[in-house]
């Protein structure tokens, strides 16, 4: 989608003029443009949160002491934070109002009602389990569903799903279409399954199949969605297998608004409709409602099956909480069941990515490398492209996070080969397809001008590429390397590490 960006008003009216005294052509051409019109979003600010500016040097101490990892990096010393989207958005006055009722009960919470009304009503599982977050609820399905040597396909990994996965003791396996691996290829949905791909490994693991992982708006491939069609041909094959569908539902209404603008026949329908219609295609789902439902903190799994929601109630009492709170306080659920409604708002989610789709244009129209189309959830860096003469083992896209830190006290995240981790089984580092690095838009929380900063932070950078060289890990964490991993310039690299820029960053005070 691209945005129109229209003059100001007194530059418009005087063109209007101008234009108008120069005949009926372009009297033609005027009443077409006149019916274009900007977008803002739908809502206005009631409260601030100040964020510090810091000065180049300030942030090349700041992450230096953090390993060169922005997970470790102070938040006060972030000026944008685009490390993630989860968890980081901003509620609406009505959810902190909802904040204020919250019941917190131990037992029977008048708010857990309200949460599985919400999530039974706009998702339409009938089973609601609450979690503290999406990977509490990932932790308790794959227990139930996963026994030792299973293979589980999905259209990508994702960390803390594969994560749990392989704790208990299954294997996944990709089935995304291959253009999700292709930085470059603009299909219009990368999320899609392969079904050859999927077919082939549910008949040669017969019997250790029993559910396809299908995520919303792949994050590791960029925020890419699925299409209805696609997913109604899994759902097709999948009933001849005998295999359920798990959705993961956490970014589920943003896959929605893109089903809705690409998919022929599709643009008419509301978003909370094409929800609908994609949960019903699947069994149940894992959500982080930290992320569409934009709440704080929070989660659950979603199931129909009777015997499988029974099974869950019992392990969430030992792992989450009681079945009516699951990890969340009152306030919390308050605050989701709020969130979950809003999310599917037409006008939320195209002024949502239509924010992330303003700053992917203007990376691409000054040549910056990113993956297209522009995804959902962030604007993702293709770290190869960036940086072509750093070595993936020397991790290009790590690297970019630190320099684009330093530039500006912009905070990104990598999605590359750290994050990717080791093959259990053979313990040698994955080299994913995709090195990247995520701007993660956080909802409702940056404007324009931020935007704007972050775009010229990240040309910056771009510009004095040549100058950038790799990174050596140096602590490696057991699990999940990605958040706690610590890593120190390569030797004789530490001098030109850090570009210098051409104008001082807005943030170097
Ligand atoms: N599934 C997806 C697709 C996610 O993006 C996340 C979290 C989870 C599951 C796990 O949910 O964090 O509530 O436990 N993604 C965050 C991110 C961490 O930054 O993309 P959680």
């Amino acid at each position: 989608m691209v945005i129109p960006v229209l003059p100001s008003l007194a530059s418009w009216n005087s063109f209007r003029t101008r234009l108008s005294k120069s005949g009926p052509i372009l009297k033609g051409v005027l009443n077409t443009m006149l019916t274009r019109r900007s977008w803002a979003e739908p809502w206005k600010i009631k409260v601030v949160e100040p964020v510090r500016m810091t000065t180049r040097e300030y942030r090349l101490r700041a992450i230096r002491e953090a390993g060169y990892n922005t997970f470790l990096l102070r938040s006060e010393d972030v000026y944008i934070d685009l490390l993630t989207d989860s968890g980081t958005n901003a509620m609406s006055d009505r959810q902190w109002a909802g904040m204020m009722i919250g019941d917190e009960a131990y037992a029977g919470s008048r708010s857990f009602y309200r949460f599985e009304e919400a999530v039974q009503r706009v998702y339409g599982y009938r089973h609601v389990i609450p979690t503290h977050q999406g990977r509490g609820a990932e932790h308790i399905l794959s227990r139930i569903l996963i026994r030792p040597g299973d293979v589980i396909p999905g259209n990508m990994y994702f960390t803390t799903t594969r994560f749990h996965q392989e704790l208990a003791g299954g294997r996944f396996v990709d089935v995304v279409v291959p253009e999700a691996h292709d930085p470059a290829d603009e299909h219009p949905f990368k999320g899609n399954v392969d079904l050859d791909k999927l077919e082939s490994v549910v008949k040669s693991n017969s019997g250790k199949v029993r559910y396809v992982s299908l995520a919303g708006t792949v994050n590791m491939a960029g925020g890419q969605p699925f299409s209805l069609e696609n997913l109604r041909a899994v759902r097709l094959l999948t009933e001849r297998y005998g295999v359920k569908i798990i959705l993961d539902a956490t970014r589920v209404a943003e896959n929605a608004y893109f089903i809705q603008q690409r998919q022929p026949g599709q643009l008419s329908r509301p978003i909370a409709q094409i929800v609908k219609d994609v949960c019903a295609l699947t069994d149940g789902c894992t959500m982080s409602a930290k992320k569409d439902p934009i709440a704080n903190i929070g989660g659950f799994l979603a199931l129909n099956d009777e015997a499988i929601a029974e099974e869950a109630r019992n392990l969430v009492v030992v792992y989450e909480g009681l079945h009516t709170y699951g990890g969340m306080a009152g306030r919390d659920m308050e605050a989701v069941a709020i969130g979950i409604d809003e999310s599917v708002d037409d006008q939320h989610m195209h002024a949502r990515i239509g924010q992330v789709s303003y700053l992917g244009e203007k990376l691409i129209g000054w040549g910056v490398p990113v993956v297209r189309p522009i995804g959902g959830h962030g604007v993702f860096l293709d770290a190869r492209a960036f940086l072509p003469h750093v070595p993936q083992e020397q991790y290009p896209a790590q690297c970019l996070t630190a320099e684009i830190y330093v530039d500006s006290g912009v905070r990104s995240m990598e999605r590359g080969g750290v994050s990717a981790g080791r093959d259990p089984e053979t313990g040698e580092e994955r080299r994913p397809s995709l090195e990247l690095v995520r701007l993660t838009l956080p909802r409702r929380v940056y404007t324009q001008a931020h935007m704007d900063v972050t775009a010229e932070s990240v040309l910056s950078v771009y510009e004095q590429r040549q100058h950038i060289s790799g990174l050596k890990m140096v602590f490696e964490p057991r699990y999940l390397r990605f958040f706690q991993a610590r890593f120190e310039p390569l030797p004789g690299a530490e001098e030109r590490l850090h570009v210098q820029v051409r104008t001082p960053p807005p943030s170097s005070g």
